[in-house]
This record gives C-alpha cells, structure tokens and sequence, in this order.
C-alpha cells in the first residue's frame, strides 16, 4: 500500500480511538453519577481516576492526528445506558478490552511508516487499557 494511504488509515483509526476515548469520558462520569451505595462509592472513585487517564489519551491522540495532517474529530462514541453496577461493568470491560485491541493495531500501523514515538505510545495507551481492564475483571469477581 502506497505511504499516503497507510498514514490515511492510521489517522481513520486514530480517530475512531478518540471518539472512543470521548465517549468513554462521558460514560464513566455518567456511571460514576449512577453508581450508588458501598460498592457504588467504591466504583466512582476508581472510574473517576480512570477519567483521567482517557482524558490525556485523548489529547494525545488530538495531537497526534494534527502532527498526522489529519482532523481530529469532537465527536464522542455513543454508549449504552446501564442500569445496574454489574452491567455497567460488563460494558466497561468490553469497551477497554476493544481499546486494547484497537492501540496494538493501530501501533503496528505506526511502526510500518517508521514513527517510533507513535508506536511505543500507542503500545502504552494499550497497556493503559488493559490495567483498566484487569481492574474491572478484579471488581466484577466480587459483584
Ligand atoms: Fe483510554
Ligand atoms: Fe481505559
């Protein structure tokens, strides 16, 4: 495939991932609002950490898309409203562990067209990812 359109599909996949990352603001400061009692106050610290986390994803990626020629989108994924904390958490897992598998695509795209520092930050946002999932799995053990 010719150079231009590699870096065109790595700045579509980018995109996707910061629609995602969005979206996944949004849905955690939702959920964190919605979750309640013991186990809920215990949940809306971890998601209120975790917020940050995809925040500075997010403005990673904004900038890596512009350093790409690209234009980042402002556009958050849609998510799922879930009533209850369990259900919730099935969502977050499937949605980090898509993440995971998203960055360590989109980090081999990075590394095809030789730009190192994309790739190893793309590889540590799917670890990123990944920590937040093993957390949720640890959660849901006791739900
Ligand atoms: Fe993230
Ligand atoms: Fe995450």
């Amino acid at each position: 495939m010719l150079k231009e359109n590699v870096k065109k599909q790595l700045i579509d996949g980018l995109n996707e991932d910061l629609a995602a990352e969005l979206g996944t603001v949004i849905r955690c400061t939702y959920q964190a609002g919605k979750s309640f009692g013991l186990q809920g106050a215990e949940l809306r610290e971890i998601l209120e950490k975790e917020v940050q986390d995809e925040l500075r994803h997010a403005s990673f990626l904004t900038d890596a898309i512009i350093d790409l020629g690209g234009e980042p989108t402002t556009a958050p994924q849609p998510f799922e409203k879930r009533d209850t904390l369990k259900a919730m958490l099935e969502l977050d897992l499937k949605m980090e562990t898509e993440g995971v598998e998203n960055y360590k695509k989109h980090s081999q795209i990075a590394d095809g067209l030789g730009d190192v520092e994309l790739k190893v930050k793309l590889e540590e946002m799917a670890a990123d990812e990944a920590g937040h999932a093993r957390e949720i799995r640890r959660l849901l053990k006791g739900l």
